[in-house]
């Protein structure tokens, strides 16, 4: 293994200066650079850290966080936790999973994380391009490094934690710009210059069984942003995709002219993807994964204007985002739907009670049938109101 390059400020880091818990966490990002080849350590911008629901940390995992003493030295917040943490009565999380879950919030209060629970940072404190960033989260990190341009690997909950409190992480993989090129080429044929944020969802759900952990590079498609956050959160969760690019789209795929001789390619067509749309009834329905945008706010609140919903209808987005469009929330929620922050349908232990749930991401169908027990049917957010609604 090669030695990773520590700054003189680093090595008095590790040699217990700062105290243990930045000790401990240097040790972390150095042993992660070590395995992962890093020569250095690179500053960092932000940080998104996993492992915050008590869902999937557990009473170990609250255990170690509540031995560490340090603060943030970046800015950093979390990822979605297993209920909203001021509406949690209301969206009928037992008290107990509360008392564990507000435990879990407090400890990474006193570490200086910003206790905004979401997959959609960028939101709220977006990066620039080529910026060095620490996130968890996958379909947060392919955002960030696809249709911003900046640079992350995919951080698991301490690396990401480690990076937060240091301000740094291993320069491997991603962070180094000869990583970042296409390794497939996906060409989309057959009338989908116009598709909804579901289809593109369906697309990426579809596309990450086909390359895996490859970088692909699409042709044929202009998705928005939405589009691209539904394209890349997918292929993330059915593959290990990290990055991709959108020829003509993306930003790194605007600034280079990228050789693509030798590279499979892959043909997909719009009959595939229309395949994981389906007709199933469903006991509830589910939107904002990756949590809602503005925009996504915004087209919601239009379609259920004047109608109320007939079973539960959950919508999730960032605390702040849910703050900055309060008149959009109140008018989604005179329909009966529920704007909920720092949770969402995959890491709420609420969603277990439903056999059946409709949703508008190619995400949230890989990952509710093995997170929540529930069948999950596709649709677009049109087809979801309607579905609820009548
Ligand atoms: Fe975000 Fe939860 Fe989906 S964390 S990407 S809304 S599974």
């Amino acid at each position: 293994m090669k030695p990773v390059y520590l700054e003189p400020g680093d090595e008095q880091i590790l040699a217990g200066e700062q105290g243990e818990t930045k000790q401990e966490m240097l040790e972390i990002l150095v042993a992660l650079g070590k395995v992962f080849g890093a020569d250095r350590l690179v500053p960092i911008t932000s940080a998104q850290v996993s492992g915050a629901s008590y869902k999937t940390i557990g009473k170990y995992g609250l255990e170690w966080l509540e031995h560490l003493d340090a603060r943030a030295v970046v800015p950093a917040v979390l990822n979605p936790i297993g209920m909203p943490r001021e509406r949690w009565q209301e969206m009928g999380v037992q008290p107990g999973f509360a008392e564990k879950q507000n435990a879990v919030i407090a400890a990474y209060e006193r570490l200086g994380i910003r206790l905004e629970c979401t997959c959609t940072p960028y939101y709220l404190n977006p990066p620039k391009f080529k910026d060095h960033l620490a996130w968890s989260e996958s379909s947060a990190v392919s955002y960030a490094n696809s249709v911003i341009g900046a640079r992350t690997n995919r951080e698991g909950g301490p690396g990401a934690l480690a990076a937060a409190l240091i301000g740094k992480t291993p320069c491997y993989g991603l962070h180094l710009s000869k990583n970042r090129k296409p390794q497939v080429v996906i060409e989309v044929s057959g009338g989908v210059r116009s598709l909804s944020i579901a289809h593109y969802g369906a697309l990426g759900y579809h596309a990450g069984r086909l390359v895996g952990n490859r970088i692909p590079l699409f042709l044929g498609i202009r998705p928005d942003p939405d589009g691209l956050k539904a394209l890349g959160a997918a292929m993330a969760a059915t593959g290990a995709v990290a990055l991709y690019h959108v020829e003509r789209v993306t930003p790194e795929a605007r600034e280079s002219d990228y050789d693509t001789s030798g590279l499979e390619k892959i043909t997909v067509d719009r009959q595939e993807i229309d395949l994981l749309f389906s007709e199933m009834p469903v006991e509830a329905v589910a939107i904002g994964c990756p949590h809602c945008s503005p925009e996504e706010l915004t087209t919601a609140e239009k379609l259920l204007y004047g109608k109320k919903v007939k079973i539960p209808f959950y919508i999730f987005a960032a605390n702040e985002v849910i703050n900055r469009n309060r008149t959009t929330v109140a008018s989604i929620e005179r329909s009966g739907a529920r704007v909920y922050a720092d949770t969402c349908m995959v890491v709420s232990p609420v969603m277990e009670q439903y056999t059946t749930i409709m949703v508008n991401s190619g995400k949230a169908l890989a990952y509710v049938p093995g997170m929540c027990g529930a069948a999950a049917r596709m649709g677009t957010i049109e087809e979801c109101v309607e579905v609820a609604t009548s």
